[in-house]
């Protein structure tokens, strides 16, 4: 990881192997373009025929550039002035930082363009810059094509506004650093096949974290969750080698008597849908099934080393859903946490099983919200397409604010209705309810499953079946694990503490 340093010194005197200069499109000059036309590169640009366009970028050497310590200048296109926002510089140094990251040192008057939230600009910069260029190489040897590339970056220096409070800009680096470092992680997670990626691995992953940061964890093995009545883990985890888990995380820092934030995320991690076996298609992306536990981890990391004053709890369950000898069987009886029992009337349909139970244990412990993430639908992905999650939850004003989250952050969900009128749909003959629906309104059934294990507790449900991973890369992340929706949950857990103490002087 590179080192981060805030500086509000003039540009042209910075000494660095690229400095990034942003252009916005159109006739009126935009923001940034000042040290562009101070230091006469509007020549270069026209040269170029650069209009600013976002994802438009010209390096030009210094050689020739009056007054300018920098060795090169790359200048950056924000599109639109009155477009661009925090995201916009998030993912225009974000298509750039493969580029970048071969220099040692670069510097960035970036934040400077967005105007209004200077903290956001900042925190936004590193996050594109780091989350840019995120790579996994880990299973290349270098003996294929072309050996896997090592980052030169080592130092960044984002230049800010003298008006600007510069202590909280030093925060908003490091708020950066932490939150790119855990969605890192997540994607890591997310991409490391599930030959290697197994529940057990996911609770060693889990609990070497915790020491690292300073968190409390608790594993669960398959003999504690069989006593303890976790039968959805139990269930999908019994056609497979891999034995399941549950992953019980804790972090303090507020007093005992303040209920926790509460968290869970789907670990499956491979979903071969069991005996209602997927196609070979269907299963590409199958280790990417746990994508919401690996968030859920991510965030407890995050919040971990920023310490922000609130209490969380995260248990994350995780089981390999396989078709063995030992599988569960369609028309199969499950019973829960809570005592609720469910009737598996589709194997692949297994996400919501395991997800149940860890509800029940978490509205257990009267947390003052639950959250749950989980690439739980195919069918929120028709829905709402490849970048958007769905969020659905018994508390309107919650869902809001994580629509509101996930918007701040760049990482956007929208919400779809909890239609109590369609629980009728997962009526079961045989048990209190059964694992599916039918094929319309598949999102919100899973849901409404969902909902039964969360007792009167405020919860909400993240679907992130099509944001958590991409079939292609993009702005600022290359194809496979995306870490969504890491950002969101930090901000919104952010949200939900005291106040830090001031500190006098
Ligand atoms: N993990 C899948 C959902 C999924 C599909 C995520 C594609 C990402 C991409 C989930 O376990 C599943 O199989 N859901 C079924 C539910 C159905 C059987 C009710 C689905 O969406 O088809
Ligand atoms: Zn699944
Ligand atoms: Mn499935």
């Amino acid at each position: 990881m590179p080192t981060f340093a805030y500086s509000t010194d003039d540009p042209a005197s910075v000494r660095a192997d690229v400095l990034v200069l942003p252009v916005t499109e159109g006739p009126e000059p935009g923001p940034g373009v000042r040290e562009v036309r101070r230091l006469d590169l509007l020549g270069a640009c026209a040269a170029a025929k650069l209009r600013g366009k976002l994802g438009e970028s010209l390096l030009v050497p210094n050689p020739g550039v009056d007054g300018l310590a920098a060795a090169s200048v790359l200048v950056l296109g924000l599109g639109p002035r009155a477009e661009v926002t925090t995201d916009t510089l998030r993912r225009a140094i974000g298509k750039v930082a493969p580029q970048l990251a071969r220099h040692e040192r670069v510097a960035t008057t970036l934040p400077q363009a967005a105007g209004r939230n200077a903290e956001a600009a900042v925190q936004a910069t590193v996050e594109g810059l780091l989350l840019g260029s995120y790579r996994f190489d880990r299973y290349k040897t270098g003996q294929g094509a072309e050996p896997p590339e090592k980052p030169a970056l080592a130092h960044v220096t984002v230049l800010g506004s003298a008006r600007w409070n510069a202590r909280a800009m030093k925060e908003a680096l490091t708020r950066g650093e932490i939150v790119s470092d855990a969605v890192a992680w997540a994607r890591d997670l997310v991409n490391t096949p599930a030959i290697d990626c197994t529940p057990e691995y996911l609770a060693a992953q889990a609990r070497t974290m915790a020491k690292e940061v300073g968190l409390e964890c608790r594993i669960w093995s398959e003999a504690e969750l069989k006593k303890g009545g976790f039968g959805g883990i139990i269930g999908v985890g019994q056609g497979s080698v891999n034995p399941p888990r549950l992953i019980e995380l804790r972090y303090r820092g507020a007093s005992a008597s303040q209920p926790p934030v509460a968290l869970t995320g789907k670990g499956v991690s491979f979903d071969s849908g069991g005996l209602s076996i997927k196609t070979a298609e269907g299963m590409e992306w199958m280790k990417a099934d746990m994508g919401g536990a690996a968030s859920i981890l991510a965030t407890m990391k995050a919040i971990a080393r920023l310490r922000p004053r609130v209490n969380v709890i995260a248990a994350i369950p995780s089981a390999e859903n396989m078709p063995g000898g030992s599988a569960i069987r369609p028309g199969d009886v499950l019973v829960h946490r809570n005592g609720k029992t469910s009737e598996v009337l589709n194997t692949d349909a297994e996400g919501r099983l395991i997800l149940a139970d860890a509800l029940a244990y978490l509205a257990e412990q009267k947390p003052r919200v639950i959250l749950d993430t989980a690439t739980l639908t195919g069918a929120c992905m028709v829905a709402l397409g490849e970048e958007i999650w769905g969020v659905m939850g018994n508390d309107r004003r919650l869902t809001r604010d994580l629509v509101a989250a996930g918007e701040a952050t760049g990482e956007p969900g929208w919400e779809l209705p909890l239609w109590k009128r369609y629980r009728k749909l997962i009526d079961s003959e045989v048990a209190d309810i059964k694992n599916v629906g039918k094929r319309y309104g598949g999102a919100i059934t899973a849901a409404l499953f969902l909902a039964e294990f969360v007792g009167d507790t405020p919860w909400a449900h993240l679907d992130i079946a099509g944001p958590a991973f991409a079939e292609k890369a993009g702005d600022y992340w290359p194809k496979g694990g995306t870490g969504v929706p890491v950002r969101t949950l930090v901000h919104y857990v952010l949200s939900q503490a005291r106040p830090p103490r001031r500190r006098t002087s």
